[in-house]
């Protein structure tokens, strides 16, 4: 069976793409290689001995993208990842976010909504959340107002794919919300690849670490936490990963309660940026050089997922804990700069 994987050269696409093909689903990808590489397609070989098939194109080509489902039209199901996601980035140029983000999108569902049956998951994200006003999270939590452009695009992508359900019941389609994406493959085959300074947390970390940065700065200790440092779900990317597979084959099963699905997709388990710390260098054996600076704007206090709705009937739970991440975020980067 053909699964169509966008940004599948990505740090959670090509996860899910090893994930996929674990599975036996023949898989193709898009990717216009804007924030990846396909070098990527020879890691993901490596460890599954299978290359999947491979059109380096731009989404907001809508011609290509009619092109693409004419030529593949046996695509029994898409999970969509290719978007730009630097949040600061948004804030600079939020009509690249928008045309990139949401342009794309329409496209794709254009295509589907056409199909006598079509299954999508997309790539969404706990930042429709914005601050919370309970914890942990669950799915009832309300929607806020959007605190970059990049998560109105997450926010505007799920209404738009809600929409659209609505009047197309041939389409079946489900939304995850990633907490914080994080770790890499076990064989270090693969992994996170941050084009320039990280803006996130953990490859700050492993830069530090390695050596490529000199210092990591934690934004805050003065958020009303157990130490002062901001709260966040830390969730290995292959955990997630299987979270797309479970998803995709859930609809391909018509096991979903309605075509249009929402998911936590966490470990249900909150860790400090201190916590992360101590973490790291347990597992690296190796102290970490940083220092305490202002907050970062924009920065929520604390995040992490009610995982109930996901484990009951999605069946899955993370198996991987903080440890677990940290070591295959540290594997990875040893094996990045060797
Ligand atoms: C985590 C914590 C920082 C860097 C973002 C996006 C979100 C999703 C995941 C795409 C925060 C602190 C960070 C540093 C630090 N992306 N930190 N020093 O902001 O929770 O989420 O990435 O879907 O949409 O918003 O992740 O890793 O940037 O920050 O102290 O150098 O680490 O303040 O508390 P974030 P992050």
């Amino acid at each position: 069976m053909k699964v169509l994987v966008t940004g599948g050269l990505g740090f959670i696409g090509s996860h899910t793409v090893v994930e996929l093909q674990n599975k036996g689903f023949e898989v193709v990808i898009i990717d216009n290689c804007s924030n990846s590489s396909p070098e990527v397609l020879k890691g993901i070989t490596s460890i599954t001995g299978k290359e999947p098939i491979f059109e380096q194109f731009d989404l907001r080509e809508k011609s290509k993208v009619q092109d693409f489902f004419k030529r593949h039209d046996d695509v029994q199901g898409v999970i969509h990842f290719a978007a730009s996601k630097a949040v600061g980035e948004s804030v600079e140029n939020p009509l690249l976010y928008y045309e990139n983000n949401l342009a794309t999108l329409v496209y794709i569902l254009q295509e589907l909504s056409i199909k006598a049956s079509s299954n999508f998951i997309f790539s969404s994200s706990c930042t429709v959340y914005g601050q919370a006003d309970e914890l942990p999270i669950t799915e009832n939590a309300p929607v806020k107002a959007a605190e970059s452009p990049y998560g109105n695009t997450k926010q505007i992508g799920e209404e738009i794919i809600r929409d659209t359900c609505k009047v197309n019941t041939n389409l079946k389609a489900i939304a995850l919300r990633y907490f914080n994406p994080t770790g890499a493959h076990p064989t270090a085959a693969i992994g996170e690849l941050p084009i320039g300074v990280p803006q996130n947390l953990i490859p700050y970390i492993t830069q530090t670490a390695i050596g490529l940065r000199e210092q990591l700065s934690v934004f805050g200790d003065d958020y009303p936490t157990q130490d002062g440092t901001c709260i966040r779900d830390y969730i290995h990317v292959v955990d997630l990963a299987k979270a797309h597979v479970i998803a995709l084959q859930r609809l391909l099963e018509d096991k979903n309660n309605s075509n249009y699905e929402v998911f936590n997709v966490g470990t249900g388990t909150g860790s400090t940026v201190l916590e992360v710390i101590q973490s790291f260098e347990k597992v690296s054996k190796q102290k970490l050089n940083y220092k305490i600076v202002a907050r970062r704007e924009g920065d929520i206090t604390a995040a992490y997922a009610d995982t109930t709705k996901a484990n009951e009937e999605l069946g899955w739970k993370a198996e991987s804990n903080l440890d677990d991440s940290l070591s295959s975020a540290w594997k990875w980067e040893q094996k990045v700069r060797s």
